[in-house]
């Protein structure tokens, strides 16, 4: 693996790991020591490294430790043997605070790491959205994940990859939401109306060939208020259930869903990808949309979409059926 500065220090991963996996039992001093490859006599100093994260470690007088609360951190070892048999298993990058895990990705995809890697940030200083926009990014409240892909596909299918990814989010999230998941193409995906991720996919490529691509998934989940500037229009999946939300489970089950679509868009096609957005999406046909995009702004019905994953939009001004390659859609009434 790449040294990145910055990076959580693998002791650290390895003793989260560790009390977590045996959350119910006090384990000795001597066994922590011995697996995380570190001496007694210095063992004491990475469990106070461990609480000044704010995972609460007590200390039992010559029996040895236990973690008094599960931490909701997505440690990389213990993600890594739950994804076991995913290409997501083997290069897990991270941060408890970097720029934006999308910038960090495109470096490594840059530097020639492997299809699979797994970027993660506890927290984000300069998260990135759609359009130039900015991705709130608040400490261990979301999911702030970036994937590095080396599709075999031109870069004119990248619209399906972010199809891919948002579907993946969606099933991911519907096992934690009493309503069921809407998106809203080509990868917002929502509830009630309201968004609660978003997905950000970059790339590096030539005309007929993407080198790298990088799909940045960024999951509300436990933030019990949006900044007052979203607060219309965004949400978090505590603030639609009234319940804490694990974000590692939901990180396991988003990119497990994500190695299988994306295995069967590699395998298939598009066309499997488009059937279940059809079935997903209520905004796959007929819903009536105004769209934005670099030059204009219209109104319209959406009519299905491309092969290539393109939105097709029957304009009401009757200059016909527009495809969307990208742009901001809106419900209008
Ligand atoms: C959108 O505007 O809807 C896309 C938001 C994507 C946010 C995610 S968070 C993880 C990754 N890193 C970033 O800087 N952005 C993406």
């Amino acid at each position: 693996m790449a040294e990145l500065p910055g990076t959580t220090d693998r002791h650290i991963d390895a003793l989260l790991t560790l009390l977590a996996e045996n959350s119910t039992i006090v384990i000795s001093g001597a066994k922590i020591a011995k697996e995380i490859g570190v001496t007694r006599q210095c063992l004491w100093r990475w469990i106070e490294k461990l609480r000044a994260l704010g995972v609460r470690v007590k200390g039992h007088p010559r029996t040895g430790y236990h973690i008094e609360r599960m931490p909701d951190i997505l440690v990389p070892q213990m993600l890594s043997h739950r994804l076991y048999g995913t290409p997501f298993a083997r290069r897990i990058y991270h941060f408890f605070k970097t720029d934006s895990t999308n910038a960090v990705a495109l470096r490594l995809g840059e530097a020639g790491e492997p299809q699979g890697t797994v970027v993660l940030a506890e927290e984000q200083t300069a998260g990135r959205g759609r359009a130039g926009r900015s991705w709130a990014s608040e400490k261990s409240a979301g999911i702030y994940c970036s994937i590095l892909l080396r599709p075999p596909v031109p870069p004119a299918h990248a619209p399906l990859l972010t199809l891919v990814a948002g579907l993946a989010a969606r099933d991911a999230a519907a096992e934690d939401l009493d309503s069921l998941p809407d998106i809203r193409w080509p990868n917002d995906v929502l509830v009630s109306g309201r968004k609660f991720c978003g997905i950000l996919t970059e790339m590096h490529a030539e005309p007929d060939r993407i080198h790298y691509a990088v799909i940045g998934i960024g999951v509300n989940v436990n933030q019990t208020k949006m900044p007052a500037d979203l607060a219309a229009i965004a949400t978090s999946l505590r603030m639609e259930t009234g319940k804490v939300h694990s974000r590692l489970e939901l990180l396991i089950r988003l990119l497990r869903h994500l190695d299988r679509y994306y295995n069967q868009f590699l395998a298939d096609g598009a066309l499997p990808m488009i059937r279940r957005f059809a079935q997903v999406s209520s905004y796959y046909e007929g819903k009536r949309v105004r769209i934005t995009t670099a030059t204009e702004s219209f109104t319209g019905t959406t009519a299905g979409l491309e092969p290539s994953g393109v939105l097709r939009v029957a304009r009401d001004d009757g200059r016909g059926i527009e495809a969307v390659l990208s742009g901001d859609v809106a419900e209008a009434s």
